[in-house]
């Protein structure tokens, strides 16, 4: 494990997609902040320097049939050391970690082709441990902090060193196993099923309005629709 350290970069995920051939497997990219942090849908992710964390994971793996849980297996870990800070995250569908349904990391993986092939993944995540409130306030969706949860600063170094270990410890594991591997662990973080949901492809598109039934297998997510049709919704954003 390689880890590229920077202060202020455009974006993580940028670099790791720009320079992914001279990267080895497993080099992890962090910065203090970042000039054009990207969430999903081409949206913002502010990236100020305050001890949060920025960073992405180059992947790899020979085995590319789970790559696409990837996500959903960064989240349980990320929601779980969360959860050590005697706060409850949940994980939105497929990968945000939220508290109080305000949210407080975000994951970005983007998938790199060579030859028309998946050469690997550029895995970032996102996770706010010490933004000030006047800054959540800007952002346009319910968003929070863990040291707000906890009334304390929190030490970005150890909770970086704790997630590192954490992901990697099972990672070959999970390669191998794919999504049922942390189904288990997945569904404990997972609390609107059973509700009404909307979907939206992308921030362009109208939001369609389901029950949500069950997480399956694969970790896609399935869905009762008005005509009482079971759908099953394989990437999207869930509004609940
Ligand atoms: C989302 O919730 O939409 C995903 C947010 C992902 C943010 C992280 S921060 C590190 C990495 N670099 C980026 O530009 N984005 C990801």
């Amino acid at each position: 494990m390689k880890l590229l350290k920077f202060d202020t970069i455009n974006s993580t995920n940028t670099y790791g997609k720009t320079h992914f051939s001279d990267l080895e497997d497993k080099t992890i990219i962090t910065a203090k902040e970042q000039t054009n942090g990207r969430g999903r849908f081409d949206r913002i992710w502010v990236s100020k320097n305050c001890k949060n964390l920025y960073l992405s994971i180059i992947l790899k793996p020979n085995n590319i049939k789970n790559i696409a849980n990837l996500t959903q297996y960064l989240s349980v870990i990320t929601a779980k050391i969360i959860e050590s800070y005697s706060t409850k995250p949940q994980i939105k569908w497929p990968n945000d970690i939220l508290i109080n349904d305000k949210k407080i990391s975000g994951i970005l993986c983007e998938g790199i082709l060579k030859n028309n092939k998946i050469a690997g993944v550029v895995l970032g995540i996102g996770i706010n441990l010490n933004s000030d409130i006047e800054t959540l306030k800007n952002i346009d969706k319910p968003a929070t902090s863990l040291n707000i949860e906890t009334n304390k600063e929190i030490d970005d170094n150890v909770f970086l060193n704790n997630l590192l270990d954490n992901f990697f410890k099972n990672y070959d594991t999970f390669i191998e196993q794919g999504f049922s591997y942390i189904k288990e662990d997945y569904l404990k973080y997972i609390n609107f099923l059973g509700t009404k949901i909307q979907i939206q492809q992308n921030d362009k598109l109208e939001k369609v309005s389901y029950l949500a039934k069950e997480i399956n297998n694969e970790g896609n997510l399935v869905v009762i629709d008005k005509d009482q049709k079971e759908k099953i919704i394989y990437s999207g954003d869930l509004i609940l």
